[in-house]
């Protein structure tokens, strides 16, 4: 087991792990976020070959009902996944001013999981009005779980991928997607020189 939970003297609890997860939370076929999702996963796997690939299209989830679902067998998978994982970036659609609904359920059936994580975030919306639409995901990672928000978005709208084939345009969002993958293998490497402190508790 890779993970370690660590802290610093009394601040807070961070990963000691440095396997990067890439979860694509779109569940349309033609997902734009999910070519985010997939430019990321390419960019982390050069640096870590073990980086793990979650696409939610292929994960039969259940909706979290506070209590059976959380005995499903995927959500067991992905709960583990997710334990073992830092960073993680979250590839969503903006749905109504917010994550989809998807990304949240996602968190409601995998709670703990997400503690003391870095998480960021690649967005893909219909306009460049919804901007801040990840915050209220954001916020509850970073006051339930002390995630780490990298303070790095990728938001890309449609101008940011070729018309007829949905491909991601290489250029600017793609680029952006890059340093997104730097910021948040930095900030995992960082916290991971960060030393336990003695009393934390997971
Ligand atoms: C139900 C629904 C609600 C949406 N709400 C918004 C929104 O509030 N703001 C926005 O900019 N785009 C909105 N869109 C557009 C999507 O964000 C856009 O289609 C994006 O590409 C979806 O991500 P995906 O391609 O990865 O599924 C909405 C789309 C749908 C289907």
């Amino acid at each position: 087991m890779c993970c370690r939970p660590s802290a610093g003297t009394g601040v807070t609890a961070y990963n000691r792990c440095m396997k990067p997860l890439v979860i694509s939370c779109s569940l349309n076929p033609q997902s734009r976020s999910a070519l985010l999702a997939k430019h990321g996963f390419n960019t982390l796997k050069q640096q870590h070959s073990d980086a793990e690939w979650v696409d939610l299209r292929e994960v039969d989830l259940p909706m979290c009902d506070g209590g059976p679902a959380y005995s499903h067998p995927s959500v067991s998978l992905l709960t583990e996944l997710i334990r073992q994982a830092d960073p993680i970036l979250l590839a969503v659609p903006v749905y109504n001013y917010d994550a989809n609904a998807a990304a949240k359920n996602l968190i409601e059936l995998t709670g703990r999981a997400w503690t003391g994580k870095v998480v960021g975030f690649l967005c893909a919306a219909g306009g460049q009005g919804s901007y801040m639409s990840v915050m209220s995901l954001a916020n509850s990672l970073m006051l339930d779980f002390r995630c780490l928000i990298v303070p790095r978005f990728v938001y890309a709208t449609g101008d940011h991928f070729q018309k007829d084939e949905d491909q991601l345009v290489a250029g600017p969002i793609a680029h952006r997607t890059e340093e997104l993958c730097e910021a948040a293998l930095g900030l995992s490497q960082a916290l991971s020189r960060v030393e336990p402190s003695p009393g934390f508790v997971r």
